[in-house]
C-alpha cells in the first residue's frame, strides 16, 4: 500500500489537569490528517476491538490484527507488554496509509502488575493521597507495558451490596466517593499525558450502574434526576474536573433510555453542562445490546443512536465498523458527527504524544525495572494494611508474637484471591506468602492452640463483573466451622476476604474479633500479619454499610427521616421492622483501633451569635466547627476524624445526615489535637425543589465523630 507521509508538526497541546476541563485545542497535526482521511480511515478510528489475551466480554474479535491492517480498527484493548504493543503498532504505523498509531486500552483498576486493594478496600482507608499514589504506581507499571489508557476509575456509586461490581467502587458516600475519583485521574494522567508513565484515564461507568434493581448486574436503573444528581453524579463529575479526558458509558438504561444512546447523559450533562472535552466510549458491545434493551432496531440503528447521543468509540459492537459508512453516505448521521468523534480520539491520541512517538511506550527495558519494585510492593504492602477495617474486636487483638495460635479457614492459603477481579496483569506468582505463610513467619503454629485465625470469605470470583448473588451470607460451612471452633472453646479472629458487605449478624455474635481484610492485593499475606501482630494499628473506615441482612436493603447513612421515623421502641405506626432494628450491623465511617479516641463537644466558630438564638452563618460567610480528639490509649493511632451535616427544613426532603468533610489524624497516646472543618454556603448546597443548586435558609445540625453513628452533635441557622 502507497504511504502518505505527513509533516509531523510538533505542537504541545496542554491536557489541563486543572480542576476545569480546558479546551482541548485541535492538534494541528489531528487536522492536517483529517483533511486528508477516507471516510473509511475515519471510521477506523471510532473502533474498539479486544486482543485475544484476555477475555473481559461475552465476545471475541479473531482477526484484529487484519482490521487494523486494512485501517478498520485505530484502537485495541487487553493488549499489553512493550514487545507485543510494538508489533502491533508496527503494523499500524508501516502497513497503513496514513499511519495512524494505535490507542491502546487496559483495565488497570487496583494495580497493574502491583495488585493494591480492591477499590472498595483502597475507599476504606480513607487516605486519598495513598489512593493518587496507588493509581500513579499503576500507571508507571502499565505505561511501560505499552499501555495509553486504563477504563479506570470506576465511580459507580452503590448501596446494593447483591451486585458483584460494589467491589470495584468507592462505596455508598458520593462526597467520598469524588475525592478518591479525582485522586485517582490525578495519579492516573499526572500533569503530562505523553510522559512515558501516565495514563489516560476513563471515567466510568456513565451513569448510575451502581443502582442495578435487585443488585443484579446490568439490570434495570430508574431513579429521580434529583437523586441522579444528588447521589450518583458526584463522583463522574469530580473526576472530569479533575481533567479525565475519556468516559465509558454504562450497559444500563436510565429513564428508559440506555446510557449508550442517552443524550441527556452524554451531551446535555457531560459536555454541555460539565465542558467535557474528551470522547467517550462504549461499553464491551454496549451498542450492540441496545437491540436486546429493545431500544434499537438492528445494528445498523443501534450505532446510529449512539454516535447521535454522543459515543465517539464502538468497543466491540462491529457497529461502527459495519454500518457508519451507509448511515453518513444516507445522512442518518453526520459527517460532522462522525468528524467530531473522530477528532476527539485523535486529539487524544496526540496528547498522549503517539504522533510524535508511536513506541514511546514501547520499551522492555524500562518495562522490567518499572515493574513489581521493591517500592512498589512496600507501598502495596502499607497501603493494603492501611484498607483494612476492625469491624470486632473483644480484645483478643493484637495478637503477641512468638505466641501459639492456629491458622485455618478455606482461605488461609489462598493466594490467588488477594488478588480479587479485575487483577490487571498481576500474577499468583508475584505473591510472596498466604496468611498462613505469613503468619507462620511471626508466630509458632499449631492446629490444637486455643487462639484460632479463621481466613474465610468469598472466592474472588464471586464478585466483580457479571458476579451478582441473591445472598450476602457468608458459605454455610463457614458459619459451621466457626461455630465448632466455638464450641471447642477457642478464640477465634475472623479474617475476611471478600469484595461486597455481608451479613456477618451470626459471626459477629460469635467471633472474637472480625478483621475485614477485602481483597488486599499482592502483599496481602504480610499486610494481614503486621495487622494482627499489631505493627499496623488498624485505622480503616467501611466506606460502605454493613447490613444486618438482606431484608435491610437498600440501607445507606444518608437516609430520609420519613413522616413516620422509628423513635419510640415499642411503637406501632412507625417506619420500622417487626424482627430487626433499623440500624445496620455496622454503620459507614465505622472502624475500631488497638487505641481508643476521645472527642470534645463540638465548638463553633464564626457566624454571628444572637442571645438565646445560638450561631447564625449567613450569606457567603464561613463557619468553623471544631473538636478536640484526644488518643487515650496506650499505642499511636490514626483516627479518620467525620463530619457531617443535616438540614432540617427544605423545600425538598434532605438526609439525616450527609459527609461533608473529613480529616485522618495520628496521635501518640496521651496527645491530644484540635481538628477543625470550614462550612460555607457550598456545603450546605442542594438540588433545591425548582433543580437549582444552592443553599436555603434554616436550620441545620453539624456532627462530628468517628463514624456515622459515633458523633457528637451542634447546631446553628443559616441564613442567606
Ligand atoms: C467490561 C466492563 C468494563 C471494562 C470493559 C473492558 O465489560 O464493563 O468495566 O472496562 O468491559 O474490559
Amino acid at each position: 500500500m502507497k504511504k502518505l507521509v505527513l509533516p509531523c508538526v510538533i505542537a504541545l497541546i496542554t491536557i489541563s489537569c486543572s480542576p476545569r476541563q480546558a479546551k482541548t485545542a485541535s492538534h494541528p497535526k489531528v487536522d492536517s490528517l483529517m483533511r486528508v482521511m477516507t471516510l473509511e480511515e475515519k471510521i477506523g478510528q471510532t473502533v474498539l476491538f479486544t486482543s485475544d489475551w484476555s477475555v473481559t466480554g461475552p465476545s471475541m474479535r479473531d482477526n484484529y490484527l487484519e482490521d487494523i491492517r486494512a485501517g478498520r480498527c485505530g484502537n485495541l484493548l487487553n493488549a499489553y507488554t512493550a514487545d507485543f504493543t510494538r508489533e502491533i503498532q508496527r503494523i499500524a504505523v508501516e502497513e497503513t496509509r496514513l499511519g495512524i498509531p494505535i490507542l491502546f486500552g487496559y483495565d488497570v483498576i487496583h494495580g497493574f502488575r502491583t495488585i493494591f486493594p480492591i477499590n472498595l478496600g483502597m475507599s476504606a482507608s480513607w487516605d486519598i493521597e495513598a489512593i493518587q499514589e496507588s493509581a500513579r504506581i499503576a500507571a508507571s507499571e502499565a505505561a511501560a507495558a505499552g499501555l495509553h489508557w486504563t477504563y479506570s476509575p470506576m465511580c459507580d456509586i452503590s448501596v446494593e451490596p447483591r451486585w458483584g461490581r460494589i467491589s470495584e467502587g468507592s462505596g455508598e458516600d458520593p462526597y467520598l466517593g469524588s475525592l478518591i475519583a479525582a485522586a485517582m485521574v490525578r495519579g492516573y494522567q499526572g500533569d503530562d499525558l505523553s510522559a512515558d508513565h501516565t495514563l489516560l484515564s476513563c471515567v466510568k461507568h456513565f451513569a448510575a450502574y451502581g443502582a442495578p434493581q435487585a443488585g443484579r448486574d446490568y439490570n434495570t436503573v430508574d431513579m429521580s434526576e434529583r437523586w441522579l444528581r444528588e447521589f450518583y453524579l458526584p463522583p463522574y463529575k469530580a473526576a472530569v474536573d479533575a481533567g479525565a479526558l475519556s468516559v465509558m458509558a454504562s450497559f444500563n438504561e436510565l429513564d428508559g433510555i440506555p446510557a449508550h444512546a442517552n443524550a441527556h447523559l452524554m451531551n446535555e450533562i457531560l459536555r454541555e453542562e460539565w465542558g467535557f472535552q474528551g470522547f467517550v466510549v462504549s461499553d464491551y458491545t454496549g451498542i450492540m445490546e441496545m437491540i436486546h434493551h429493545g431500544y434499537a432496531e438492528d445494528l445498523a440503528d443501534a450505532g446510529r443512536l449512539s454516535i447521535n447521543a454522543g459515543v465517539d468509540m464502538d468497543m466491540m459492537s462491529s457497529s461502527y465498523m459495519d454500518h457508519m459508512k451507509e448511515l453518513v453516505e444516507s445522512g442518518k448521521v453526520s459527517m460532522e458527527t462522525l468528524d467530531n468523534a473522530v477528532r476527539r480520539i485523535l486529539n487524544l491520541k496526540a496528547a498522549l504524544g503517539l504522533f510524535e512517538d508511536p513506541y514511546r511506550y514501547c520499551n522492555p527495558e524500562r518495562e522490567k525495572a518499572r515493574t513489581l519494585t521493591p517500592e512498589n510492593k512496600a507501598f502495596a504492602r502499607s497501603f493494603a494494611a492501611e484498607s483494612m477495617v476492625l469491624l470486632k474486636n473483644s480484645g483478643v487483638l493484637p495478637l503477641r508474637k512468638g505466641e501459639v495460635v492456629a491458622v485455618t479457614g478455606p482461605l488461609a492459603q489462598s493466594k490467588d484471591d488477594f488478588l480479587g477481579s479485575w487483577r490487571g496483569a498481576g500474577q499468583v506468582e508475584s505473591v510472596p506468602v498466604s496468611i498462613q505463610e505469613a503468619v507462620g513467619e511471626v508466630t509458632p503454629l499449631s492446629a490444637g492452640a486455643s487462639k484460632v485465625i479463621l481466613v474465610a470469605g468469598e472466592p474472588w470470583h464471586w464478585t466483580g463483573e457479571a458476579a451478582s448473588r441473591s445472598s450476602i451470607r457468608l458459605p454455610e460451612e463457614q458459619t459451621q466451622l466457626l461455630k465448632k471452633l466455638k464450641k471447642e472453646g477457642k478464640t477465634v479472629v475472623l479474617v475476611l476476604l471478600n469484595g461486597r458487605p455481608l451479613d456477618l449478624s451470626e459471626e459477629s455474635e460469635l467471633a472474637d474479633a472480625i478483621l475485614e481484610a477485602w481483597y488486599p492485593g499482592t502483599m496481602g499475606g504480610y499486610a494481614v500479619a503486621d495487622v494482627l501482630f499489631g505493627d499496623v494499628n488498624p485505622s480503616g473506615k467501611l466506606p460502605v454499610t454493613f447490613p444486618r441482612n438482606l431484608g435491610q436493603v437498600p440501607i445507606y447513612y444518608y437516609a430520609k427521616n420519613t413522616g413516620r421515623p422509628y423513635v419510640h421502641p415499642d411503637a406501632k405506626y412507625e417506619s420500622r421492622y417487626l424482627d430487626v432494628p433499623n440500624e445496620p450491623l455496622y454503620a459507614f465511617g465505622h472502624g475500631l483501633s488497638y487505641t481508643t479516641f476521645d472527642y470534645s463537644e463540638i465548638m463553633l466558630e464564626g457566624g454571628h451569635s444572637q442571645s438565646g438564638q445560638g450561631v447564625t452563618l449567613s450569606g457567603d460567610g464561613t463557619l468553623k466547627a471544631c473538636v478536640t480528639v484526644t488518643n487515650t490509649g496506650a499505642c499511636e493511632g490514626t483516627e479518620t476524624v467525620q463530619l457531617y451535616i443535616r438540614d432540617l427544613v427544605g423545600s425538598v426532603t434532605r438526609p439525616v445526615k450527609q459527609l461533608k468533610g473529613f480529616e485522618r489524624i495520628t496521635l501518640a497516646p496521651g496527645e491530644s489535637r484540635i481538628v477543625e472543618f470550614t462550612l460555607d454556603k457550598e456545603t450546605l448546597s442542594f438540588w433545591r425543589q425548582d433543580m437549582s443548586w444552592g443553599p436555603e435558609s434554616g436550620d441545620f445540625q453539624i456532627f462530628i465523630g468517628g463514624a456515622s453513628n459515633q458523633v457528637k452533635k451542634a447546631s446553628f441557622k443559616y441564613a442567606l
